[in-house]
């Protein structure tokens, strides 16, 4: 599949908003993702507003991006939904691995921002929102078309990172 291989994250986006096909395939791939138990507990904001998207921008030190994407996703996981409390984590990541590949596949840049990997951070964000207390903030994906960087292959196969059948 060369939307792995291509894959880069791109943080210069054109003025230029995703068309709603778009946003639509890149949920649908989110929600493809694979889930303990099938348990499925993402949720999605989808922000797109330039007034929206800039303070959401300003979350964090490393999230500046956002403020001229095209749309930014922000995932969130329910904890109402959980079977297997101790995935949701891993649940999240895998469907915020396909929105970045379906965003390569589409011809857009994408870029992963961590919210869950700071307790800060996730509290500002669910200030920001208002979110209930059961809803936990994961990540942030800024999508749109990308300015002057492109989705380009770079080699990171290391032979010496492999272990066939013994450590
Ligand atoms: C959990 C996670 C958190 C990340 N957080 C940020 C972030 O806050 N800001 C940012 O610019 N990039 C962030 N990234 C993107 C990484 O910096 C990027 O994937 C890495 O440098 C490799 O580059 P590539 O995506 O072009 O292959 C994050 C990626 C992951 C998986």
């Amino acid at each position: 599949m060369n939307a792995i291989f291509n894959r880069r994250s791109i943080r210069k986006f054109k003025d230029q908003s995703v068309e709603p096909e778009k946003i639509e395939k890149l949920l649908r791939a989110a929600m493809q993702a694979p889930s303990a138990a099938n348990q499925q507990p993402w949720e999605f904001i989808v922000v797109q507003d330039k007034a929206a998207l800039e303070a959401l921008s300003q979350i964090s030190p490393y999230s500046k991006p956002v403020a001229n994407s095209g749309a930014t996703f922000v995932l969130v996981a329910n904890e109402k939904a959980l079977l297997v409390p101790t995935a949701w984590q891993q649940d999240m990541s895998a469907a915020a691995e396909n929105i970045l590949l379906e965003a390569t596949e589409l011809g857009l840049g994408s870029v992963w921002f961590g919210v869950a990997t700071s307790e800060e951070v996730m509290e500002t964000l669910s200030k920001l929102y208002a979110l209930p207390s059961y809803i936990k903030p994961f990540a942030m994906i800024a999508v749109g078309y990308p300015e002057g960087q492109g989705n380009v292959f770079v080699d990171r196969y290391k032979a010496e990172k492999v272990h066939f059948d013994k450590w």
